[in-house]
């Protein structure tokens, strides 16, 4: 069976209107502008308004992505939403994205996987595009990131924000789209990085809503250390799979945690940081929705064109690590 060539076609993506600010966690919190923005490279964020949910940024960006690809919402065969903070512990969100844009003809699944998540979800409808299962995905990286951490815990609270990004993808002309890819995982069973309890570990109880944690708790430093050679490997590694050095990127979408996570991996990939595409100062870390809405506005400024070479990036909670490699096809 000869696989078909596979890549995006149309990409949307959707930040809420209300701006956080650093100077406005001053206020709520000990901490400061100064710290924030010289530690993470983070100067303000979006949060959902409270009738918003996941699945309604998810849906928004969903919406502008079958516009710019020129697709009626007929054709999506399959949703794919990548999500670490789902609507509901069950019911998947993709089920709640498909009502709320009328896909009726889609198949929906949600993938967890953290900050990778919009990486392992694209290589996920890649595969079901290639075979022939579906003919064409959309893949969303939505997160409401504001609802699940405390914002009484300055080592995480000023770190997220909300937003998301579609794209969708479908098989595309021999020669561009979705080149080669790399899926890693280093289970992480210390929990540097993970909400502790509201599972089924740790259900929901007094006693957690007393110790907050069914808030996000993150070991900073861990993850930190984890991210700057997680960065550098998925990225090489997805390189050499499609036959490619570090100097044939055009640009890269780094998966927006931390600037100095990103200057780190620019040194160690020996990739000039003009070719790493951030706008984490605006957004903060998203999480699945980061990759995205990176590329999205790098698409709408014009700075990538037919024939680039891009890598799309990605590390986070699990620990996963994923990249993947596009000759872009529009
Ligand atoms: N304001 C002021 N001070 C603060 C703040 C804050 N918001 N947060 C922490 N501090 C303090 C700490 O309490 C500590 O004080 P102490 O020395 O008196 O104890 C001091 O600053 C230094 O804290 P560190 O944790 O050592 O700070 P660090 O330089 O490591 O930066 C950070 C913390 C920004 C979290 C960094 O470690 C980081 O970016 N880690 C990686 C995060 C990441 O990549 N996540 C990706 C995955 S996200 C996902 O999957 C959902």
């Amino acid at each position: 069976m000869k696989l078909k060539n596979v890549g995006i076609i149309g990409l949307g993506t959707y930040v809420p209107e209300k701006v956080m600010t650093n100077f406005d966690f001053e206020k709520i919190i000990d901490t400061s502008d100064e710290w924030i923005r010289t530690r993470t490279g983070i100067e303000e964020r979006r949060f959902a308004s409270e009738d918003q949910a996941t699945s309604d940024l998810a849906a928004e960006a969903a919406k502008k992505a079958l516009k710019n690809a020129g697709v009626s919402v007929e054709e999506i065969d399959m949703i794919i939403v990548a999500t670490a903070t789902p609507d509901y512990n069950l019911q998947n969100t993709a089920c709640i994205v498909q009502e709320l844009i009328g896909a009726v003809n889609a198949g929906a699944v949600d993938v967890s996987a953290a900050c990778s998540g919009f990486v392992y979800a694209l290589t996920m409808a890649k595969g079901l595009v290639a075979s022939g299962i579906n003919k064409k995905i959309l893949v969303i990286g939505a997160e409401v990131l504001s609802r699940c951490v405390d914002m009484q815990d300055r080592n995480t609270c000023v770190l997220f924000g909300d937003g998301a990004a579609a794209a969708i993808v479908t098989e595309v002309e021999e020669g561009y789209g979705m080149v080669s890819q790399f899926l890693g995982a280093e289970a992480d069973l210390k929990g540097s990085l993970r909400t502790p309890a509201g599972g089924t570990r740790k259900p929901l109880s007094q006693e957690v809503l007393d110790e907050r944690s069914n808030f996000i708790q993150m070991k900073g430093q861990d993850v930190f250390k984890f991210a700057v050679k997680a960065l550098p490997k998925a990225t090489l590694e997805a390189l050499e799979q499609g036959g490619f050095k570090a100097e044939d990127i055009d640009m890269v979408f780094p998966h927006q945690a931390n600037s100095r996570i990103i200057e780190s991996a620019s040194k160690r990939l020996n990739i000039p940081m003009e070719k790493f595409y951030l706008n984490l100062n605006k957004y903060g870390n998203t999480s699945s929705a980061s990759i995205g809405l990176a590329l999205g506005e790098a698409l709408e400024k014009g700075l990538v064109k037919k024939g680039d070479l891009i890598a799309l990036t990605g590390f986070g909670a699990g620990l996963t690590y994923a990249s993947m490699i596009i000759r872009w096809s529009y």
